[in-house]
This record gives structure tokens, C-alpha cells and sequence, in this order.
């Protein structure tokens, strides 16, 4: 489990700070489907990346399985990320010298790449759709096929949970539901748990548990109907 507690975060620029969290708690338990929703600029992305242990909150903690991250040394955070979490940037941050394959398995780099491992990458890629992409670098894919190559590279490590910023953003409305049941069957079968941002709302079921931020404040939506 992932708790988030009274996270905040200050970016200073200059002279100025930007509130971009302003006190955001947050649990997140295995097997949910977390689905965030909000405006441009309201902390989206600052806040899976905090969830992530990517980037230090400037108040509040963050613990998982009951344990506060900012006491962990280097080396455990650097495990952490590599052995829990699956992070599917808004950017998507392939590498653009390397292939799509290699870059599925680039998180993987530290234990060694074995012959199962590829084999996996390969058919993380298959599910995805990109059986016919694995030798092309990033320049020679579209939007929505590096956006692919970004979430196999997420399921690689077998993680815990998968953050997910705009993970359909760049997909047209066929290959963004192909891929939102992939995450689902992912969810059920193996009891993965995501946190997606998103602006498809037309991907959230009313199992799912809905979240709005706005202004760096997060509230739960109950839904009715
Ligand atoms: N590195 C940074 N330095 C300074 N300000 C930042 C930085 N990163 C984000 N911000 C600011 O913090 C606020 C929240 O940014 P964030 O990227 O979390 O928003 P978001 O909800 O993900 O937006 P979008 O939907 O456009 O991706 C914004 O006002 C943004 O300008
Ligand atoms: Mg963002």
C-alpha cells in the first residue's frame, strides 16, 4: 500500500514559488484503480512523481507498506522504483538512440538482461500492439506507438503499481480502450494497482475510484448512478 500524507510541494523559480500540491493525502491499496482527473497545471504530474519516489515532497510523507521513503538511502529508493513501480511518463522519456525493444528493457539494465527477460519485453510489445515495431527506434514511431513502447516499458519490472500520466493522451479511441483493457486485465488477473491521470474520462467505471485536483487540492468524487 502507498500512502500519501499531507504532501506538499513548493517549486521556487526565481523569486517566485508555485503551490503546486498544498497538503494532498492519498491511499492507495492493492488491487484499486485509481483514476485523477483535473485542470492543466493543477499538480497531476507533481504528484505521481512524488507517489513514485521520482521527486522529494517539501512537506508531508510517503509511505509504503507502512515505511516513509524519505528515510530511505539511495540505493533503496533506486530499488524501490526498479522493483515496485511502474511509471509511464506524460513525456514518455524513451531514449532515442536505442530501439523500442531495448527501451522496454532499459529499467532492467541493473539486473542483467536474460533471454526470458527479452522475451518478455517482446511480448510486452505484442500486447501493445507493436509486434511490428520492435527494431525502430523512437524517431521512426508515431505519438501513440511511443506512448505503447512507454507502457511495456512500465510492466517490465513485474511492479506492484503502475502511475500512469495520460497514458491514452496520444492513442486514437480504439487503442486507447485496447490498452485501458489490458490495464484492467492486469489489475484483475494479478491484483496490480494503477494510479492514472487522465482526461478520457470515458475510460472510468463506476468501480473505479475517481479523484479530482484542483489548485494543488485533492477531492474524492462519489459519483452517483
Ligand atoms: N520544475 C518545475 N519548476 C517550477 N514550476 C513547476 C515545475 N514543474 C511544475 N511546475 C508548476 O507546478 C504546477 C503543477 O504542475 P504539474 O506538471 O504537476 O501539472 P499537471 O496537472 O500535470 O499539468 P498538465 O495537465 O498540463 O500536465 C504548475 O503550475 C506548473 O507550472
Ligand atoms: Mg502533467
Amino acid at each position: 500500500m502507498i500512502v500519501l500524507d499531507k504532501v506538499t510541494k513548493v517549486y521556487k523559480v526565481g523569486e517566485t514559488e508555485v503551490h503546486a500540491l498544498k497538503g494532498v493525502s492519498l491511499k492507495v491499496r492493492p488491487g484499486d484503480f485509481v483514476f485523477i482527473v483535473g485542470p492543466s497545471g493543477s499538480g497531476k504530474t507533481t504528484l505521481l512523481e512524488i507517489m513514485g519516489g521520482l521527486m522529494t515532497p517539501t512537506s508531508g510523507r510517503v509511505l509504503i507498506d507502512g515505511k516513509d521513503i524519505s528515510k530511505f538511502n539511495d540505493w533503496q529508493l533506486s530499488l524501490f522504483r526498479r522493483n515496485r513501480i511502474g511509471f509511464v511518463f506524460q513525456n514518455f522519456n524513451l531514449i532515442p538512440s536505442l530501439t523500442a525493444l531495448e527501451n522496454v528493457l532499459v529499467p532492467m539494465i541493473p539486473e542483467g538482461i536474460t533471454k526470458s527477460l527479452e522475451k518478455r519485453a517482446r511480448e510486452l510489445l505484442k500486447e501493445m500492439g507493436l509486434g511490428h515495431r520492435l527494431h525502430h527506434t523512437p524517431g521512426q514511431l508515431s505519438g501513440g506507438e511511443k506512448q505503447r513502447v512507454a507502457i511495456a516499458r512500465a510492466l517490465i519490472n513485474e511492479p506492484l503499481i503502475v502511475l500512469a500520466d495520460e497514458p491514452t493522451g496520444e492513442l486514437d479511441t480504439a487503442t486507447g480502450a485496447m490498452i485501458m483493457d489490458y490495464m484492467r486485465k492486469l489489475n484483475k488477473e494479478n491484483n496490480l494497482s494503477f494510479v492514472i491521470v487522465t482526461h478520457d474520462v470515458e475510460y472510468i467505471r463506476k468501480s473505479d475510484k475517481l479523484y479530482r485536483i484542483k489548485d494543488g487540492l485533492l477531492h474524492h468524487v462519489r459519483r452517483v448512478g
